[in-house]
């Protein structure tokens, strides 16, 4: 083990939320594991930690995949940017505290920067801002703060993970195009299949009116669909509102 690594912050912290992380022996010695390997390092197989710390299984899934991808496209820095985007997209997290959240998000975001700035480097290239963009923004919205048991987000809301569906991916894609999906954990658990580019639309409260109350005005939710998208353009969440 890494003389360097804190694998436990408080006492209280281990008590109260069992946070222990994984030393990054252990966590190499799991995810290569024979069988599982060649499955996790696949970029459109779906990874979903539940208890994600600061993510060192995520960061260590990435860091093989895009290791992986540069040798498969040594020659191709576009069909890298695609890939490894795509690579990210597949990763899930679930994590109940703010700090290990942020640490998650920030470690993944920096694996994926350092090892496309080098490859980039390689084609005398700096990181393009929209893919850097994308990557955040992916990032971002696949490591979730909530209870996986509860199926809850801190504030007691669904959590809800988007799907990233690529469009006709073949061996020689270079450009990947996606459709995006809302779903909550809850509907992921029972199989639920939405209508590509479904946005996830909370049900308004209706509260228990008086005898003599008016009925409440329901507020108008507008209902968007999300449109197919280059992977290297998802952070503009391109969507439209659909009229019915
Ligand atoms: C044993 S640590 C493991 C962290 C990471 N998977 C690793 O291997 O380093 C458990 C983590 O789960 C989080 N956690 C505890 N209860 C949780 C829950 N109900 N839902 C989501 N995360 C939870 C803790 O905050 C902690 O970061």
């Amino acid at each position: 083990m890494d003389d360097n690594e804190v694998l436990i912050k408080s006492k209280k912290r281990v008590q109260q939320h069992g946070e222990v992380f994984t030393p990054k022996a252990i966590v190499d010695a799991m995810v290569t594991l024979p069988g599982l390997d060649e499955v996790i390092t696949q970029p459109a197989t779906t990874v979903l930690e539940p208890a994600a710390g600061e993510g060192a299984f995520l960061v260590n899934i990435l860091e093989r995949r895009l290791s992986i991808l540069a040798e498969q496209f040594s020659d191709d820095l576009v069909r890298f940017e695609n890939f490894s985007l795509l690579a990210i997209s597949s990763l899930y997290g679930i994590e109940l505290l703010n700090d290990n959240l942020k640490k998650c998000v920030i470690n993944l975001f920096v694996t994926f920067h350092d090892f496309y700035k080098d490859f980039a480097a390689k084609f005398d290239q700096q990181p393009k801002s929209n893919v850097e963009e994308s990557a955040k923004m992916l990032i971002i919205t696949n490591i979730v703060q909530g209870d996986f048991l509860k199926r809850t987000t801190v504030s007691d809301s669904p959590i809800v993970f988007s799907e990233w569906a690529p469009i006709r991916l073949t061996k020689t894609t270079k450009h990947i195009n996606v459709i995006r999906t809302e779903y909550t954990l809850q509907e992921i658990f029972q199989k639920v299949k939405r209508e590509p580019g479904s946005v996830y639309t909370p049900i308004p409260k209706t509260e228990q009116l008086g005898l003599f109350e008016q009925q409440a005005v329901l507020p108008i939710v507008p209902i968007f669909k999300y449109l197919p998208t280059p992977i290297t353009e998802v952070y503009k969440e391109t969507r439209e509102e659909i009229i019915e």
